[in-house]
């Protein structure tokens, strides 16, 4: 997949590395856009890594996560998790939320949901102002 990504010689970085709890090696507010797109599920990117995102995006850039509307009602890591950790974020001035769209047919004929976010600040949330079930 990276060698695939780097042999379209658009980009300037090709870093593999997860987004979880672990801070990337990648500065603060580097990015204007940060998309994942299929990467939440079972398993995969967990709630916290939220505030990896924000801490890549630079102020007044986006997150968007496009991820299976299901996955929000059975996978452990985002039921009762991800959507309150995202608005504990919007709450506590990190970013603001530009959209939130079901969308029909994005896998399997399941429905999808699309959600983008503005980063308002500098830096990264501090895990601990979370109160979601970490
Ligand atoms: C279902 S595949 C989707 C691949 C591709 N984005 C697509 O839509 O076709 C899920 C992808 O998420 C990646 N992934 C899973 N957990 C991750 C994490 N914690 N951080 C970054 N990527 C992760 C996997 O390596 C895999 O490439």
């Amino acid at each position: 997949m990276l060698a695939t990504a780097a042999a379209k010689k658009i980009y300037r970085n090709c870093i593999e590395d997860y987004l979880d709890r672990h801070g990337t090696s990648i500065e603060n507010d580097t990015y204007d856009v940060l998309v994942i797109s299929g990467g939440m599920g079972e398993g995969h990117i967990p709630t916290i890594a939220l505030t990896e995102m924000i801490r890549l995006v630079k102020p007044g850039g986006c997150v968007c996560i496009i991820m299976r509307q299901e996955y929000l009602t059975y996978v452990a890591e985002y039921t009762d998790r991800l959507e309150p950790c995202m608005d504990q974020l919007v709450d506590l001035g990190w970013w603001k939320r530009e959209e939130r769209t079901v969308v029909s047919n994005y896998a399997f004929g399941k429905p999808g949901v699309v959600f983008v976010y503005r980063v308002n600040r500098c830096g990264a949330p501090p895990v601990t102002c979370l109160t979601f079930k970490q």
